[in-house]
């Protein structure tokens, strides 16, 4: 295989430090720094102020008919983005009202952070739904700090569409976009959001047209935008589809699978989640996906895996363990 545009080292070097083992190792068990296993699916990652903070769905307890209890979203710390302090259940279910889309009978999914400057305020959006997947809501909160606790300032369907699967993107221009499985998912609509970031302001593109794709992830490199989905299929892993774009209204063109060799039918059995720009190394791209596990969702993986982008041509590659020297 002939890796593009980064030029990918070969070679992973596993680099030791006091602390302790720097190297992702995809769909291995994940510690955070207490020792306990990372619970953070359907994540995103916030840089800011240095930080890494990577927020996702808390999942434990026992996965009854390929279901657990909403408990809430955590929120993990990092600077060098191996090694994760937990810092809490930032948005957690409310427990004593049935009615909120954060009881924990219902569902609360895909939660996604991003920075708004001009209100100085963190926002979230996050999919919520009933068991049944029929709300098919979008619900947002806000917090003055990264780390929470974020305030629920409740749910909608975006520009009265469906919103299950869902992303955040921001622009360059400060401009956020809300990126989502829309039209009983047969359909992905990128909605821009308004200057607060907490409604979306009625400028809307679908995307991946009767595709029926969801798990979105976006980024921006060089003035191209793409979109990484998976197919929608429950728990099971499928293969990856992108398409790309000049804006991130577009118009946007369908490419196919970035991930490339072994495994690469089903996503190296994972399902996309965020795209982590890697700070201050313009063109290092992170690919994040869940590698679930059905039968028991709280023992479900991480699976990590370094993006080569190359103008239109986005490739993923497996790699048993790597580290960010591969970012050369
Ligand atoms: C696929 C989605 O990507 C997941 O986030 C979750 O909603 C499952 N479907 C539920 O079956």
């Amino acid at each position: 295989m002939t890796m593009v545009g980064w030029g990918l080292a070969n070679v992973c070097l596993e680099a030791r430090t006091a602390e302790g083992v720097n190297a992702f190792h995809p769909g291995k068990a994940w510690l955070d720094t207490d020792g306990k296993p990372i619970s953070a699916f359907g994540g995103g990652v916030l840089h800011h102020r240095g930080v890494y903070y990577w927020f996702g769905e808390i999942m434990d307890g026992k996965t009854i008919k390929h279901d657990v209890a909403l408990r809430g979203i955590s929120c993990y710390s990092s600077r060098d983005l191996y090694q994760w302090k937990y810092e809490g259940n930032v948005l957690p279910a409310v427990k004593n009202d049935p009615s909120s889309d954060l009881a924990p009978g219902k569902v609360a999914e895909r939660p996604k952070v991003v920075y708004n400057r001009r209100t100085r305020q963190f926002v979230m959006w996050l999919h919520v739904d009933r068991r049944d997947y029929k709300s098919a809501r979008a619900g947002v909160a806000v917090s003055d700090r990264p780390t929470g606790p974020y305030r629920y300032m409740g749910s909608c369907r975006p520009n009265g569409a469906q919103s299950r699967d869902l992303t955040l993107f921001q622009d360059r221009d400060g401009k956020a976009y809300l990126i989502f499985a829309s039209e009983e998912n047969r359909t992905m609509h990128i909605a821009q959001l308004d200057a607060d970031y907490l409604k979306p302001d009625g400028v809307v593109t679908r995307v991946f047209v009767d595709q029926f794709r969801e798990a979105p992830a976006a980024f921006e490199y060089q003035g191209r935008y793409f979109l990484i989905t998976s197919k929608c299929a429950g728990w099971a892993p499928s293969a990856a589809l992108y398409a790309v774009a000049t804006s991130m209204l577009g118009p946007w063109k369908t490419m196919g699978n970035p991930t490339v060799g072994p495994g690469s039918d089903k996503t190296f059995n994972s399902q996309s989640t965020y795209v982590l720009p890697v700070a201050g190394r313009p063109g290092a791209f992170i690919f994040m996906a869940d590698r679930w596990n059905p039968n028991n969702l709280p023992d479900s993986r991480y699976v990590w895996l370094p993006i080569s982008v190359h103008r239109d041509i986005v490739q993923i590659a497996w790699r048993d363990q790597w580290n960010l020297s591969v970012f050369k």
